[in-house]
């Protein structure tokens, strides 16, 4: 049964102006799962921004209940992203997809439970 859907966009020009002002803080705060495995590209991290958002509102309990930087992403060996980490219960299969195109990143997370 699907429980929760959620979807986000990021301004990836954004994202890069962060990065440049901040990048060290930034990436620690919002990615310490990520931290070691992670390029620092503007788009890279601005898909995973919206993938975590995306989740954040598949759950949909808000930002207080579900911080960006418990939500943990790791890619298979195709490249295919996955959401992992204490949030996700063990009854759930999350499905993420991320996109970027025209200065824009999007992500899209669908919770199932099984
Ligand atoms: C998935 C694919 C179609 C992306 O198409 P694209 O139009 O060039 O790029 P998009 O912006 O739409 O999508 C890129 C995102 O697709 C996702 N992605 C990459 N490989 C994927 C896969 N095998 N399955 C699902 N999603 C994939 C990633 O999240 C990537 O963004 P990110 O790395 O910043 O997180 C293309 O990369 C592909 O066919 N990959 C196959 C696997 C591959 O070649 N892997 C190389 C490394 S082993």
């Amino acid at each position: 049964m699907i429980i929760g859907i959620g979807v986000d966009v990021v301004d990836i020009t954004r994202i890069e102006k962060i990065l440049q002002r901040r990048a060290d803080l930034f990436i620690k705060k919002y990615f310490p799962c990520e931290y070691d495995n992670i390029s620092i590209k503007p788009t890279k991290i601005a898909g995973l921004y919206a993938a975590k958002e995306a989740f954040v509102k598949a759950i949909g309990l808000g930002m207080d209940k579900t911080p960006l930087s418990k939500i943990c992403i790791g890619y298979d060996t195709y490249g295919k992203p996955y959401i992992y980490g204490d949030l996700v219960r063990d009854n759930w299969i999350v499905h993420v997809s991320i996109a970027h195109d025209g200065g824009v990143a999007v992500a899209m997370v669908v919770i199932e439970e099984v």
